[in-house]
């Protein structure tokens, strides 16, 4: 089975997430279009203070380039099907998967709508064959790293960028071996371990 293959039938397997609760509605994974549309009318409510999409790189063809990696678009509706948040990453290296962005609207926030539709994605990612999962925040993004903590993320790095300024830099490990190997260069034994 070749890799788009493979991704067909995960997508099958795993998409569309179902959410639970009396607001149930589904996580969906849809192309760039679909997902840009949605996204660009809710983006100012989830990111009151910032533009949409303030950096836009100037080479279509470096855009070209780049798009052919390995990307996933997901969108959180409500059970009207109003699209409520969103999730979107994509390869990083050929063992790591990048989540480069998420939100939800003020008002689907800590109602573990966001925690079901991350774990989902992990599984899928685990699935699909990666062994690592990275994300950065800034380091005020209390929200954010919470959950992913919660999730067994671990602080990873952190990186001073002139777009998004100051970012911590966190990952997941799917694999046994490599969360081992991170404890053993990292790990401080007087804390206890994660999840
Ligand atoms: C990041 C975001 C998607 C998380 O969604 P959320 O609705 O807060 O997450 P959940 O309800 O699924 O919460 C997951 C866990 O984190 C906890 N949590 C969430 N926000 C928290 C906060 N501010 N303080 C303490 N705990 C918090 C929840 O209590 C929950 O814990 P539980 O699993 O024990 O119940 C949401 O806060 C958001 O859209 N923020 C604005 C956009 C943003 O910052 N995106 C990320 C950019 S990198």
């Amino acid at each position: 089975m070749n890799f788009q293959e493979k991704l067909e039938d995960a997508r099958r397997r795993f998409f569309p997430i179902r959410l639970p609760g009396k607001n149930s509605g589904a996580g969906l994974c849809v192309d760039e279009a679909t997902f840009r549309e949605a996204v660009t009318e809710i983006y100012a409510d989830v990111f009151p203070e910032r533009d949409a999409y303030p950096y836009n790189p100037k080479s279509p063809e470096l855009v070209q380039e780049y798009s052919g990696l390995h990307a996933e678009r997901i969108l959180i509706e409500n059970s009207e099907g109003k699209v409520v948040g969103w999730l979107k990453g994509r390869m990083e290296d050929p063992t790591t998967f990048y989540l480069g962005t998420s939100g939800l609207l003020p008002e689907y926030r800590v109602q573990r709508l966001a925690a079901l539709v991350y774990s989902r994605l992990l599984e899928y990612l685990e699935d699909l064959g990666y062994e690592r999962v990275t994300s950065q925040h800034h380091p005020h993004n209390r929200a954010a790293m919470i959950l992913q903590l919660k999730y067994g993320f671990a602080f990873e790095g952190m990186s001073l960028d002139e777009r998004w300024g100051p970012m911590v830099k966190m990952v997941y490990f799917f694999d046994g071996d490599r969360r081992a190997e991170f404890e053993r260069r990292f790990g401080f034994e007087q804390y206890p371990k994660g999840p």
